[in-house]
């Protein structure tokens, strides 16, 4: 079986089409299985760089795939601004996959967080304020997440040349057809081709799967774990580009 991904360069723009065919001596039954969940329903999927049309998209996807959570609670007004402006700054990057009109999943990396949050904290504070303020009028409990939120960037103990994930989702209907993965792989391979060494997400340690997600990436480990806004977080680290091995010679 091959699954066809299409994929636009973020650069170039160019068209790529890649096959994956996996070797069925690899595969134990359950993996055959998704593959087989795959190759029905995802024969052609595109991978295109994120542009500032798609802000709205992200943020449904965000509040759909992230509910109760922090950002989610700030609302779906907040989301998009917040996406428009990643659209804008070269701190940020995404990736985003469509099928036909529908656009079924988005992924955020940042090549340097810390001054992505400065950057908004100082620079575009005021495209926020409305939204954040509307929002805690409604919901003072969130004063509190919004200054442990303004903090993270310092909780995560960021390495050099380091990318971090910020967020991967996809519309409910389009989960577990491997196209979060095509898109995770998409930002890390991006993330390398501007010259990040190595990269950094943190998810729910209940999210199962995101955390099957990452697990399937060669050399991803645990670095960290965190409380955040009350929620046991997990710190991943893998070396980029990711698949190589890495392993030292062995001496003779
Ligand atoms: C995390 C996410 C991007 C994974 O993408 P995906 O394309 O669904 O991943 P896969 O197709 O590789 O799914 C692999 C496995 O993850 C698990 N999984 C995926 N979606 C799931 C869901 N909604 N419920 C339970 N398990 C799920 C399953 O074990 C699945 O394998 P299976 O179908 O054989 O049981 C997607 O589930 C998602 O959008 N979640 C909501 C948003 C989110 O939590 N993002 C992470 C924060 S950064």
């Amino acid at each position: 079986m091959t699954i066809k991904v299409t994929k636009i360069s973020h650069t170039a723009g160019k068209l790529q089409t890649v096959h994956w065919e996996p070797s069925p001596s690899d595969l134990d039954a359950s993996e055959r299985h998704i593959i087989a969940k795959r190759g029905q329903s995802n024969n052609l999927m595109e991978i295109k760089p994120y542009v500032r049309a798609y802000a709205r998209d992200a943020a449904e996807i965000h509040m759909e795939g992230q509910p109760g959570t922090f950002l989610t609670r700030l609302g779906r007004d907040f989301l998009v601004r917040l996406y428009e402006l990643f659209a804008e700054l070269p701190d940020v990057f995404g990736s985003v996959a469509i099928d036909g009109e529908t656009v079924t999943g988005v992924g955020f990396a940042a090549m340097d967080t810390r001054h992505l949050f400065r950057t908004i904290k100082y620079r575009y504070w005021h495209r926020l304020l409305g939204p954040i303020v509307r929002q805690v009028l409604r919901d003072p409990g969130l004063i509190g997440q919004l200054l442990q939120s303004i903090r993270y960037p310092n909780t995560l103990k960021p390495l050099p040349d380091e990318a971090e994930i910020l967020f991967v989702g996809l519309r409910r209907n389009y989960m577990r057809q491997g196209i979060g993965p095509k898109i995770l792989d998409d930002l890390l391979e991006e993330a390398y081709r501007r010259g990040a060494m190595r990269a950094v997400g943190t998810v729910e340690k209940k999210n199962r799967a995101v955390r099957w997600m990452i697990a399937r990436l060669a050399g991803a480990r645990v670095d960290q774990e965190i409380i955040l806004n009350g929620r046991k977080m997990l710190v991943y680290r893998v070396e980029l580009p990711v698949g190589i091995d890495r392993k030292p010679p062995i001496e003779p």
